[in-house]
């Protein structure tokens, strides 16, 4: 009888995550992946948390019903708000060969190395920047380190409706970058909290003074993936290695398509569901 081999899952409440996607499939090429996308609910920034916890717990049900044993949620907002609940109330019921993990911790295991003089910002959506979940990460690793966090409520909106390469995220970006930095202007490092923002990138680094380096989770998260799957080769060996990727969304499909083709480079053929 052939063993049954399963999916590496990618969540995000929209197209950030083909963003953390993009770079995991650079590194570990050879797993099989579903991509769910909820673009129909995002964004989830400025929701609840027991919203965000409700509908996340719906996609990592859903991408473990699709044939996968170990979810991403590449998604801060969910990271922040649902992983933990998930991970201990939620995943003993699907049985003990499912696993999830974000994205939160591997940016603050290695926070130190983004910054010479401690001083590091963050922009991320409402509900990241008001769970605390970086500061409280980077303390345990990083007692001397000083986060300054900042919402960027209108970044992900732009990025949602195609509006990134827009004046109107010129006059969004230079805006949040300013009061960022009038509330430290000490920062040498930029963590760009929130896998929409990539797409905001050179706007980003239009409006932040050049010395200021801006940190993209992308590569640090597939990296330490890739350790995570060398530390856990009883996982690595029961998922697919045929290097094949399927895209979800719970939205129109040809604006996910249409959208989610610039995060990737690559044409995009997904197909809708509903959670
Ligand atoms: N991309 C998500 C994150 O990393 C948030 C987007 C949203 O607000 O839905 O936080």
């Amino acid at each position: 009888m052939t063993e049954r081999k399963f999916n590496i899952g990618v969540f995000d409440s929209g197209f950030g995550g083909l963003s953390i996607l993009k770079e995991i499939r650079r590194i570990l090429p050879e797993y099989s992946y579903i991509y769910l996308g909820d673009n129909g609910r995002a964004p989830y920034g400025t929701r609840s948390f027991e919203t965000v916890y409700r509908y996340t717990l719906e996609a990592v049900t859903k991408l473990f019903e699709m044939n996968c044993n170990l979810v991403i949620i590449a998604c801060n907002t969910a990271s922040a708000k649902a992983l933990r609940n998930i991970q201990q109330k939620d995943l003993s019921h699907f049985g003990k060969d499912k696993r999830v993990l974000g994205i939160i911790r591997p940016c603050t295991e290695i926070a130190n190395t983004f910054t010479q003089n401690n001083n590091i910002g963050i922009v991320a959506t409402k509900g990241t920047v008001t769970s605390k979940s970086y500061e409280i990460e980077i303390k345990k690793f990083f007692p001397n380190i000083n986060l300054t966090a900042h919402a960027c409520p209108m970044w992900v909106p732009l990025v949602e409706n195609g509006e990134y390469n827009s004046e109107g995220a010129d006059f969004f970006v230079k805006k949040e970058i300013q009061a960022l930095l009038s509330e430290n202007p000490n920062i040498d490092a930029l963590l760009l909290g929130c896998t929409h923002y990539p797409l905001l990138l050179n706007k980003i680094r239009k409006y932040l003074p050049e010395h200021i380096s801006i940190i993209q989770q992308g590569e640090i998260v597939a990296k330490s993936l890739e350790k995570y799957l060398q530390r856990h080769s009883d996982l690595e060996s029961t998922l697919k290695k045929n290097s094949q990727i399927k895209f979800f969304t719970t939205d129109s499909c040809e604006s996910f398509n249409a959208i989610g083709s610039h995060f990737l480079n690559e044409e995009i053929d997904s197909a809708q569901i509903s959670l």
